[in-house]
């Protein structure tokens, strides 16, 4: 089945573009290579063992998106990566957010029923449960009011997609990811930070491979076992195969649920601290950090219950925290060689 990737040149669009074709999938990706690089497609292609169609749009002109839905008249799946995702950025710039994110959204879901487009994989996030009383997290667990303009757009998404639902024969499923980290074996994909990234990986591999002279962990006085923020880390490959698996469900699928919901988390919760020390172990490298201030808006704790995705899409984790680490810190090595 032809499946349409938006924002395949990206962090977890790479990986699943790969994933896809291990599986028997023909993806094409569209990307307008605003956060990520061009040299990045070559790396996807050796990973697949294949040339892949790469579109270079930018999903918020409708026009490109129409043109595209014709060109192909093939496309049987979508899977919607293709968003801006810093918190920070987003409540410095909120329109950047709404324009960029719901824009895309509908632009693709404005082409679903002429096309004929069966099924729709949508990228949410667990920051729809902001700062959750009851831990570990479930799909029915309350999503709460948003903590930012980029939490809002995951959840008016959400909302958007479940509204067009009702007058489309498409099937939509939601993936909320916890924090998806690491990269492929071959190191071939990984990561890219666009220069100031926000989120705790790409930094911590800056400060061992020296780019930065140190790191800042964000709060010790936390209700939490070290002090440190809880977070649910899991692989970029388990959360890349997890789409392939979802587009396998929805194609037996019978239920009438027209929007299934699954929480993509390794279902480990792993302080800051820890993760720190399980980057010394696996990397054998001394993490030079030393202990700040909170960072407005973090969550305390957050982790995920997984059995659904586990029980429905017959999804198994297949990497460890330590995984995790070994790659990450090999791809590191690679962007810098
Ligand atoms: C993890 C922990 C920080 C950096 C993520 C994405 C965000 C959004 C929601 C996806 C926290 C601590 C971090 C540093 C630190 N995207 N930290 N020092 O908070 O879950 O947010 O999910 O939906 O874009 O970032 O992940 O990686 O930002 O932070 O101590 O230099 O690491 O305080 O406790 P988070 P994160």
């Amino acid at each position: 089945m032809k499946v349409l990737v938006t924002g395949g040149n990206g962090y977890i669009g790479s990986h699943t573009v790969v994933d896809l074709i291990d599986n028997g999938f023909e993806p094409i990706c569209a990307d307008n290579l605003s956060r990520s690089r061009k040299e990045m497609w070559a790396g996807v292609q050796q990973a697949a063992k294949q040339e892949i169609p790469l579109y270079e749009i930018d999903l918020s002109d409708k026009v490109a998106v129409q043109q595209l839905f014709e060109e192909r008249g093939d496309i049987g799946a979508v899977i919607h990566f293709a968003a801006y995702k810093y918190v920070g950025e987003s409540v410095k710039d909120p329109l950047l957010y709404y324009e960029n994110n719901l824009n895309s959204l509908v632009n693709l879901l404005s082409c679903v029923n002429k096309h004929k487009v069966k099924h729709f994989v949508f990228s949410s996030s667990c920051t729809v449960y902001g700062n959750p009383e009851k831990l570990p997290v479930s799909e029915k667990s309350p999503v709460v009011s948003p903590q930012s303009p980029y939490g809002a757009t995951k959840q008016m998404s959400e909302q958007i997609i479940t509204d067009f639902s009702h007058n489309s024969d498409c099937r939509f499923t939601l993936l909320r990811y916890f924090n998806p980290i690491g990269a492929h074996p071959s190191a071939l994909i990984g990561e890219l930070s666009n220069g100031r990234p926000e989120n705790i990986m790409p930094i911590l591999l800056e400060t061992a491979d020296g780019t930065r002279a140190s790191m800042t962990v964000f709060g010790s006085d936390y209700p939490t076992r070290d002090g440190t923020c809880i977070r649910d880390y899991i692989h970029v490959m388990d959360i890349a195969n997890a789409h392939t698996k979802a587009l396998q469900y929805m194609q037996k699928d019978t239920k009438p649920e027209k929007v299934q919901v699954f929480n993509l988390g390794s279902g480990e919760g792993v302080t800051v601290l820890e993760l720190i020390s399980a980057f010394e172990k696996a990397s054998g490298k001394k993490l030079n950090w030393e202990m700040g201030d909170r960072r407005p808006g973090d969550v305390v704790a957050v982790y995920a219950d997984n059995r659904k995705a586990k029980e429905q899409l017959n999804w198994q984790l297949q990497y460890s925290l330590e995984d995790m680490m070994e790659t990450a810190w090999k791809w590191q090595q690679k962007l810098d060689s």
